[in-house]
């Protein structure tokens, strides 16, 4: 078969990865979890891909969806993603750890296998004391539970005989403005040090990088996946900007900046090296200024209605802030991970 099977196919870098590779004209089987969202989602995709439903914990669940398939590419994005994964640390090490090392012994010898890791490998980034760019060769160090688990999924990657890839992505963000309407998600961002360094990429250009790298000559490589020099940004300044995009302008607190002093108290983020990247797989098509542009135009007549909440949406958030009243001078950004969900290192 010629088929790309895709896992986590219903999540964030799923679905978009299963519009581009139907939009190459591939032959795609999309495979997530059996719940009404996504049987929702699924009557919405071209009539071209396949959808499969699995646990994929379920190691016999994994046999029989690979035998089935019979995938000449498997791109594996099924994970437990911050902030979620600190309150379920250990559904997350079976999801994100254990069904990595299912489907790689399921995959037979000669299957490519395009593996979703992530920068949160290299653990946390104090731009007052570390300089240069992340890259391939980058000690790893993580800092929490999810950098900790996306790096042994990276081992048994590297282990396996089968052909592998490694993609490790930055800050993956959308101009679909309804997918920043989490609480739980402003809460998470407004936790994070402002003045963090962050590498954005626009989610299909994600997609793009995941689709070349089931044919693209860069078996056995570890690559970047960021955007280009415009999404070189500092955190703080992110969301304000994407939120004023929409109309909410001023609608977002302001957090707290970073500890110059204490390099653990950093968010795992920083600006990334994707010039290899970018050479074997040519996926940066979305600049920033143009991200904002359309979340823009996508708003559409919400920009109006998001213009005159904004004043109160800012004074409510504030008063539901991490740092609310703790009369900190600086972001603690495990500190107020743990108070809020769970102890979040590894
Ligand atoms: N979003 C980012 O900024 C980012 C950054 C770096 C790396 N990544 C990596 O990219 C990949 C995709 O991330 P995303 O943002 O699309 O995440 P997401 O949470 O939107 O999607 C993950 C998908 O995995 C599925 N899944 C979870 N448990 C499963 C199970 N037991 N069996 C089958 N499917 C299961 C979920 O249903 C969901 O659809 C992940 O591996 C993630 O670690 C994401």
């Amino acid at each position: 078969m010629n088929a790309v099977l895709v896992t986590g196919a219903f999540g964030l870098v799923g679905s978009a990865v299963v519009r581009q590779l139907a939009a190459d004209g591939r032959d795609v089987v999309a495979t997530d979890l059996d719940i009404g969202a996504h049987r929702k989602a699924a009557a919405a995709l071209p009539s071209s891909v396949q959808v499969r439903y699995a646990d994929l914990t379920d190691p016999a669940a994994v046999d029989a969806l690979v035998e089935a398939v019979r995938p000449a590419a498997i791109i594996h994005l099924a994970a437990v993603i911050p902030p979620f994964i600190y309150t379920r640390r250990d559904l997350a090490r079976r999801v994100n750890v254990d069904a990595t090392g299912y489907l790689l012994a399921a995959a037979p010898a000669g299957t490519r296998f395009v593996q979703a890791s992530s920068i949160a490998v290299y653990g946390s980034r104090n731009p007052h004391t570390v300089s240069g760019l992340l890259s391939a060769d980058t000690p790893t160090h993580p800092a929490d539970v999810y950098g900790d688990q996306k790096l042994q999924a990276e081992k048994l990657v590297r282990d396996s005989p089968l052909d592998w890839v490694i993609l490790r992505l930055g800050g993956v963000i959308t101009v679909d403005p309804g997918a920043y309407m989490k609480l739980d998600n402003l809460y998470f961002e407004q936790l994070l040090p402002i003045d963090g360094r962050l590498q954005t990429v626009d989610v299909r250009d994600v997609a793009s990088a995941f689709a070349a790298a089931t044919t693209a000559p860069v078996v056995g490589e570890t690559l970047l996946i960021g955007g280009d020099d415009s999404h070189r940004q500092i955190q703080g300044d992110v969301a304000p900007t994407m939120a004023a995009a929409m109309g909410l302008v001023n609608g977002l607190p302001t957090g707290l900046p970073g500890n110059p002093d204490h390099d653990e108290d950093w968010f795992t983020t920083d600006w990334m090296d994707s010039s290899r990247a970018q050479e074997a797989l040519g996926f940066q098509h979305h600049s920033w200024p143009d991200m904002l542009a359309e979340t823009a135009t996508r708003a559409g007549a919400l920009r109006g209605l998001l213009r005159m909440v904004a004043p109160l949406s800012r004074t409510v958030l504030r008063s539901r802030a991490p740092y609310h009243r703790t009369g900190q001078q600086f972001a603690d950004p495990w500190r107020a991970i743990a108070d809020k969900w769970n102890e979040p290192r590894p």
